[in-house]
């Protein structure tokens, strides 16, 4: 229970880190729509729990989240945990399969102006990415 306890102190440390971080960058998504795909593996987790934290601490206006995953291996109960946040949707897609138009147009984290790829843990879009007016 202890090793547990301090699983979650460190995980706690990092996000806090990750959020100061990237305060800047942060800034810069509020109130617009951000794509992350894998959201519910390894990184995705740290990057889907860096922008709630914005969300919940920073009083700015929230980010609105899409995580998508096909999720190969199951439902991580962290996802479940979070299905229900009105900032958050969560979209069940292979990202080699075109996106659903549905999506729209969404934002990338990179500080560079008209970067070509959304926020993501790796696997690419088959649709190119294509920056909103405000990019
Ligand atoms: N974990 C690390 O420290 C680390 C370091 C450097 C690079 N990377 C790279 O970053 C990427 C992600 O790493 P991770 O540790 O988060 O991996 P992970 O396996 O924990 O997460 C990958 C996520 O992508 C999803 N996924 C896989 N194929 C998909 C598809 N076709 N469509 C939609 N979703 C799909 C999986 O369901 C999973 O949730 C990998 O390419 C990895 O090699 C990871």
């Amino acid at each position: 229970m202890a090793e547990l306890a301090d699983a979650d102190a460190v995980v706690n440390t990092d996000l806090t880190y990750i959020r100061e971080q990237l305060d800047t960058e942060m800034a810069r998504l509020s109130g617009r729509r951000l794509l992350i795909t894998g959201g519910a593996g390894f990184l995705g987790y740290y990057m889907v729990q860096a922008v709630l934290r914005q969300n919940d601490e920073s009083g700015r206006e929230p980010v609105e989240l899409t995580i998508l995953d096909n999720f190969m291996r199951g439902t991580p109960p962290w996802i479940a945990r979070i299905s229900e946040r009105s900032d958050v949707k969560l979209l069940t897609h292979d990202i080699r399969q075109p996106l659903p138009d549905s999506l729209g147009q969404w934002t990338s984290l990179s500080t560079q102006q008209g970067s070509q790829a959304p926020m993501s843990t790796g696997v690419t879009p088959s649709r190119p990415w294509t920056p909103t007016s405000t990019d």
